[in-house]
């Protein structure tokens, strides 16, 4: 009887109900989240994944600020159709880098997530400056002005210096190295050497938009001719203890 008598008292009481209330939902709480925080395991480790290079970043960051994201997701769900249509489902490991991730919600347009190799650099040029010229009923707008853009990456390090601080592995060294980089991945007769030893050898080092200097398009088309490429399917075996 002693302990219903102290339920009423709780019961009856408005203000030390919520007070309690709140305490054990607190406490709940903290013990669920704070753990995720320091648990190694809670981040799924793939290998291929890398940072992007800062033509790429650069790339995404054209992306982001054209609002191709407004027609794209990035994002392949587990499902059959899916699957059959654009490839492997996407794992979370894919995004790791992305700040903010692209995933989005609404598909106006393909999913992009592994758009990656499967067009040629001079179909996307094409593409992008006439979009109904490659598919006449495409309800995407022209980019032909990204060609126009010439960059110079001057502040591309800033931007890896500021993923760095949020936990992307760009080492001093890449940040130092980024405008030379930038300038390397969009020249063939350049010396990349230290750009594909920073990044890998998988890094494609090629004219994008097929004109002299790096512009826009170079950096748009590098990004998306990663997409989706960098980890190795063929190889991939999801742990299932994870
Ligand atoms: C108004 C919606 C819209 C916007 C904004 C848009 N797209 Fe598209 N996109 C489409 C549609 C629709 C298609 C399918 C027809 C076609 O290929 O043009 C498409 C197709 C594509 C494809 C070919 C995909 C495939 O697998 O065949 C690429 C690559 C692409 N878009 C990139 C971009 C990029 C990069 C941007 C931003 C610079 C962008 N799109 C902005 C609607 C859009």
């Amino acid at each position: 009887m002693a302990i219903l008598d102290k339920h009423k008292i709780l019961e009856t009481n408005a203000t030390l109900l919520l007070i309690c209330s709140f305490l054990v939902v607190t406490i709940g709480g903290l013990v669920q989240i704070a753990p995720l925080f320091y648990l190694e395991n809670t981040i799924e480790e793939v290998e291929g994944m890398r940072p992007y290079t800062p033509l790429e970043l650069a790339g995404r960051e054209v992306y982001i600020r054209e609002g191709c994201y407004v027609c794209h997701s990035q994002m392949i769900r587990p499902m059959r159709d899916e699957v059959e249509r654009y490839g492997h489902y996407s794992l979370a490991a894919e995004s790791m880098y992305d700040r903010p991730f692209q995933w989005g919600s609404k598909r106006t347009g393909p999913d992009l997530a592994r758009v990656g190799g499967r067009y040629s650099d001079e179909w996307h040029v094409d593409h992008l400056r006439d979009p109904q010229a490659v598919v006449p009923e495409s309800v995407m707008p022209k980019y032909g002005f990204l060609e126009e853009k010439k960059i110079d990456g001057k502040y591309i390090g800033d931007i890896m210096a500021t993923n760095a601080l949020l936990g992307t592995p760009y080492s001093e060294d890449m940040i130092e190295t980024a405008q030379a980089d930038f300038r390397a991945q969009a020249d063939p007769d350049s010396d990349y050497d230290g750009l594909l030893e920073r990044y890998g050898e998988k890094v494609n080092v090629r004219n994008f938009d097929g004109q002299p200097g790096v512009s826009e398009a170079d950096a748009l088309i590098a990004y998306l001719q990663m997409l989706g490429t960098l980890v190795d399917f063929s190889t991939f075996t999801p742990d299932a203890s994870r």
